[in-house]
């Protein structure tokens, strides 16, 4: 079975109007790390709960210790029929630095077959392919082919702190045959795929701090030690030459990824000339022994985020700066966690710290890696869902981002997890100039539309 046409057809001719409706949705401000957006994030929140409500779902949103999830339930499926959640998250990144987008982060504009604006690929647009998935049925069915639950939460940008309590708390309610998760991209364009993999998280915040203010650096330079010149001593640490992560300890737990994956990922047609064409880069760098895409799915790193030390503003000051900031995160494979790794690196740091500073390691937040076990009547329906949508079979590919909740859902709620994205490569998401094929979304809401049927014809 494939796409029934009558769906297909729906969504043809209601396209314009979801559209629209896609495009309020990424009107609102919804940025999870500023608390001055807390009312824009609740709207979001507000808006996709009246959106859910509309088409028939019964919609609960309910507030936790940060941002509330949204938390919508369609349990009229013929008896014996397959209970699916949908996760996904209507909060954003800060849309910074404005000055670099082409339109504005919070007014969507297409170009050229492009919807830009902040959240169009990650994640909004994404849950408005799984909304105008189940609108197709309501409408033309009057019913959905199996019980739907969606849980969208606005925290996901800010790590998923509120979540795993959530879930456990309403562990019955939650209680299902699968979860599906459209937050992530296709392999490339015209290539969809199912994800086999995520890489964890481990993010912190290092202070170093050494005499009590910053100094005049002639009188006192050269005798004192400079906290910026050793914060970067211990960044210059953390990898051996070749970029390899140089924490004692760090790849203990590191399992290697099966030899049958491995050898899948080697027939994928990675375009490395092209990628580092779009990145603007000469050359890439990494550990010497591993492809690109190995790289990216299955090795851990060891990233600096952002610095901050001592005079950055315009024409020079002799100063000895009294402290210095890094942020650094870890990106984890399995069997790595976060708390393991936080532990490592505070002896790591300590051990590298000169006298004369302190340095401080403070965990930010975190999620750990997720493997999938790909077989099963999950993954063969949403293989032919795609089929159906995108006219061609999906690849199985490795992610190197990380979706914090994905492995609570596996240990809480103990049903398979399907990673099944609409986005692609270079769509900018985190950055200025966000977008989504128009294309991609389409086809996505289609393909999420035939995988209902597909997973009420063949069951869970
Ligand atoms: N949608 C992404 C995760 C992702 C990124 C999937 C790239 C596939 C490709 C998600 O919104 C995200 O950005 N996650 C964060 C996690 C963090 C803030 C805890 C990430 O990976 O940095
Ligand atoms: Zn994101």
């Amino acid at each position: 079975m494939s796409l029934d046409p009558s769906l297909a057809s729906w969504l043809a001719t209601h396209d314009a109007r979801l559209l629209d409706d896609l495009g309020a949705f990424l009107r609102i401000p919804s940025v999870s790390a500023r608390s001055e957006h807390k009312a824009d994030v609740a709207r979001a929140a507000e808006w996709l709960h009246a959106r859910l409500a509309r088409i028939g779902f019964a919609v609960e949103t309910i507030p936790t210790p940060g941002h509330p999830v949204v938390l919508a339930e369609w349990r009229h499926a013929a008896p014996g029929a397959p209970t699916v959640l949908v996760y996904g998250h209507y909060d954003v990144q800060p849309p910074e630095p404005l000055e670099l987008w082409t339109s504005p982060a919070f007014e969507p504009t297409v170009r050229d077959g492009r919807l830009y604006a902040r959240g169009s690929v990650d994640d909004k647009g994404q849950v408005w392919a799984h909304v105008a998935a189940v609108e197709a049925h309501l409408a033309v069915r009057g019913a959905l082919p199996v019980n739907l639950l969606f849980l969208v939460e606005g925290e996901e940008e800010v790590g998923s702190v509120h979540l795993a309590p959530f879930i456990e708390r309403h562990r019955e309610r939650l209680r299902c045959d699968a979860v599906v998760i459209s937050d992530s991209a296709m392999f490339a364009p015209g290539i969809p795929s199912i994800l086999s993999s995520l890489r964890g998280l481990a993010y912190f915040e290092l202070n170093a701090t050494g005499p009590n203010g910053d100094l005049h650096s002639g009188m006192y330079g050269g005798a004192v030690v400079n906290p910026a010149t050793a914060l970067a001593r211990v960044i210059a640490s953390l990898h051996d030459p070749d970029g390899r992560v140089a924490i004692a300890g760090f790849h203990d737990a590191v399992r290697p990824f099966p030899d049958a994956v491995l050898a899948q990922m080697r027939t994928l047609p990675f375009d490395e000339a092209g990628f580092k064409r779009e990145l603007g880069v000469d050359a890439l760098f990494g550990e010497a022994r591993y492809t690109t895409l190995e790289k990216l799915w299955t090795r851990p790193t060891c990233e600096v985020n952002g610095l901050l030390s001592g005079y950055t503003g315009e024409g020079a000051k002799t100063v000895l700066p009294g402290k210095a900031m890094a942020k650094v995160s870890c990106r984890l494979v399995p069997d790595q966690d976060p708390e393991t790794i936080h532990r490592l690196l505070e002896r790591h740091v300590a051990a590298h710290t000169p006298a004369g500073v302190t340095i401080t390691v403070t965990a930010l937040h975190g999620g750990r890696p997720w493997r999938a076990d790909l077989s099963g009547p999950l993954y063969e329906a949403c293989a032919r869902a795609l089929a159906s949508a995108f006219g061609r079979a999906p690849v199985i590919q490795g992610e190197g981002g990380s979706i914090p909740v994905v492995g609570d859902f596996e240990r809480l709620l103990g049903v398979p997890v399907l990673l099944v994205g609409f986005g692609l490569p270079g769509e900018n998401a985190h950055a200025p100039d966000e977008w989504i094929d128009l294309g991609n979304l389409r086809n996505g809401a289609r393909a999420m539309a035939a995988l209902w049927d597909e997973l009420a014809r063949t069951g869970l």
